[in-house]
């Protein structure tokens, strides 16, 4: 059965004409991505009083959502879903990451892979990201919520079981199947300071994706994904 037919696809509503998407969820994914933007400039002013000159933040956490939530949407056309779902998918993607501002400023931008500790603190991004669609929107009862949530907390999880919440394989939805392959991909797209001389380009990070970590991902999902992601890069797409 092809990932087309998977019957968990948003498409019972429509973002762009739902009322509710369009006067209540917009204005709040608005609202919010202007405070990440916002973390992202307490983050380089910390960047700047602290590290070393010529340090800057590359891993932009407002650009990082825009660049994930495009290649979501853009794959989802690529396999053969209708414009609809493929926009109900972007904007739920958009908000995924706004947890992080509710965190320290000083625990994104390190020389070294981060310690445990530190590392339990970046993962609570998931469910504090959460807590702040209850708090806000938990009054509304709306397939949007349902899949922004559960795109929120689950985009970190991975087929095999080894993601943050220990979810695998059935356990995961089919958009979050599809998230976490264009996180992590974005993730593995930044140079940051400790990765080195790893080949970042997309072709890099591609074969990186497929010899070393296929068992993290849904591999016709996966294989979709290369597929739009190499047409993009030689610009067919
Ligand atoms: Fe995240
Ligand atoms: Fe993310």
């Amino acid at each position: 059965m092809s990932v087309i037919s998977n019957t968990d696809w948003p498409e019972s509503f429509d973002f762009e004409t739902d009322e509710t998407c369009q006067s209540v969820f917009k204005p709040f994914i608005e609202a919010q991505l202007n405070t990440l933007r916002e973390f992202d400039a307490k983050r380089e002013q910390w960047c700047r009083e602290n590290m070393p000159t010529g340090y800057y933040v590359t891993y932009k956490f407002y650009e990082h959502t825009h660049r994930v939530s495009e290649d979501l949407r853009k794959t989802a056309l690529h396999i053969g879903l209708p414009e609809k779902i493929a926009n109900n998918l972007y904007w739920a993607m958009l908000p995924h990451d706004i947890g992080k501002q509710l965190l320290p400023v000083n625990i994104w931008d390190l020389f070294e892979k981060p310690e445990d500790d530190i590392k339990r603190l970046r993962r609570s991004h998931t469910e504090l990201g959460v807590e702040i669609v209850k708090k806000q929107l938990g009054s509304y009862d709306h397939p949007f919520i349902a899949l922004l949530s559960d795109i929120m907390l689950n985009h970190h999880e991975q087929v095999d079981g080894q993601g943050y919440r220990g979810l695998s394989g059935d356990a995961l939805s089919t958009p979050v199947r599809l998230a976490s392959i264009v996180e992590s991909y974005d993730g593995w797209s930044i140079r940051r300071p400790h990765f080195g001389r790893r080949n970042t380009s997309p072709e890099g990070v591609i074969n990186r994706m497929r010899e070393e970590k296929s068992h993290m991902f849904d591999q016709e999902l996966f294989e979709a994904f290369v597929q739009m992601k190499l047409r993009e890069y030689k610009g067919e797409a």
